[in-house]
């Protein structure tokens, strides 16, 4: 997303301007072409050299440069630019971009600038949560601007709170998810993923469960949010990190999973279920430990969980559903069975017998399956490999 992307970084002047230099950095490193634009008061923390190393660009500072690299650089620059990034923006330049202040090049390469833009405050707690910060912040919202919420803890000023910038890899990736939603091909899509597998308890410290890591589903909810997808990812429990620019609602048993899915069900476009979901639960839960005892066999009785799926394709009106089949045998048999049973529009089956294929792999060996009978078969992948090929393909389905 960042490939060839002019980028304008406005720099302005608080302690956390040391962390834009590592962000023209990463921001080049990915493709994109910056030119700095510094305030005075940015120039105390870092020298315009440092940037202009970095950037490899010339750093415009002032409107009053007899060296001008354009003729007219506050225009030229707005124009330039693709994206217009102000990382640390401080109260000061917030306000001036919120009420059309232009007394300095960046605050008139802002406001001479119809480009999308993004703002990243930095800024000490009391000075962010000010009434007037807060109202100058929900201007530049009105007026379509993008606000990056700082983080949170220890600040330069001594004290701890809101107003730290967000690390220079956070803020490109945050700046990739908002282009990824005005030109990635699944932007405006709602997605909804299920990943991991569900856990049935048994006592307070057991459960039955299966062997699903959520690698699989964790790969589909990143390639869909990577491609401008707004995603949610309804995980059973998992060690795994979830993607970033995802919302990630965390479930424990079938149940569960299947009241967060039917909850976001009608506003999705696209369902992905590559979690395993538990089949059974105990049909009794122990309140307490269950402890040994003489006997030689415990036997628990298990319950019929809901198939959450073959729900979905009785409610389906417009959503494409799409399921997983993980299998021993009769691959293609009980996966064709699985289409018709769940109403799917398709399925995409795992023999986990084979050598990197399935539960905990980083890759997989799977074939799509259409109602009509079509398969397509693939070599073995990575799962993020596997994860965008079924959306290319979901794409031709919508
Ligand atoms: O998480 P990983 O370690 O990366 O492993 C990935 C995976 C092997 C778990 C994944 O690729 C996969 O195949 N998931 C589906 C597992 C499975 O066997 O599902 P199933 O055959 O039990 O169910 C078929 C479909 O119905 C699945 O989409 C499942 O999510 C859904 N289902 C099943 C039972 C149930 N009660 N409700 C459901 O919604």
């Amino acid at each position: 997303m960042l490939r060839g992307k002019k980028i304008v970084l406005g720099v302005t002047g608080g302690i956390a301007v040391y962390k834009s230099v590592d962000l023209v950095s990463r921001l080049r490193k990915q493709g994109a072409e910056v030119r700095v634009v510094m305030s005075e008061a940015a120039t105390k923390f870092v020298t315009p050299l440092t940037f202009q190393e970095i950037s490899g660009n010339a750093v415009a500072v002032s409107m009053w440069n007899e060296k001008h690299e354009f003729r007219v650089e506050h225009i030229a620059l707005a124009e330039w630019a693709d994206l217009l990034l102000v990382a640390p923006a401080t109260a000061n330049i917030i306000a001036k971009a919120a009420n059309g202040i232009a007394d300095n090049l960046l605050s008139t390469v802002l406001l001479a600038a119809p480009k999308p833009m993004i703002f990243c405050p930095a800024m000490n707690t009391n000075m962010l949560l000010h009434p007037a910060t807060q109202e100058n912040l929900n201007k530049l919202r009105k007026f379509g601007y993008i606000i990056m919420e700082p983080g949170s803890g220890p600040l330069a000023c001594g004290t701890t709170g809101a107003g730290r910038l967000p690390e220079p890899a956070e803020i490109v990736e945050f700046v990739r998810y908002y282009l990824a939603t005005q030109e990635g091909d699944l932007r405006g899509k709602n997605i909804l993923v299920t990943a991991a597998g569900t856990r049935e308890p048994i006592d307070p410290v057991r459960f039955v469960g299966n062997r699903s890591s959520g690698k699989m589903g964790y790969a589909v909810a990143q390639a869909a949010a990577e491609r401008g997808a707004k995603v949610t990812l309804i995980s059973g429990p998992s060690a795994i990190t979830p993607p970033p620019n995802v919302e990630v609602i965390n479930v424990e048993t079938t149940f569960e999973m299947m009241e967060a899915v039917l909850q976001r069900f009608t506003d999705t476009d696209i369902v992905i279920k590559a979690a395993a979901v538990a089949d059974y639960r105990c049909h009794e839960i122990a309140k307490q430990k269950i402890k040994k005892t003489g006997d030689d066999a415990l036997v628990l009785v298990l319950d019929k969980n809901p198939d959450i799926l073959k729900r979905l394709g009785e409610l389906k009106t417009k959503q494409v559903l799409v399921g997983f089949a993980a299998e021993t045998q009769n691959l293609l048999e009980n996966a064709a069975q699985k289409i018709k049973k769940k109403n799917l529009d398709m399925i995409v089956a795992n023999d986990v017998t084979l050598p990197g294929a399935g539960f905990n792999y980083d890759t997989n060996v799977v074939k799509f399956i259409f109602p009509d009978g079509k398969i397509t078969t693939f070599e073995k992948m990575s799962k993020l490999a596997v994860a965008n090929t079924l959306l290319d393909e979901i794409k031709t389905l919508i």
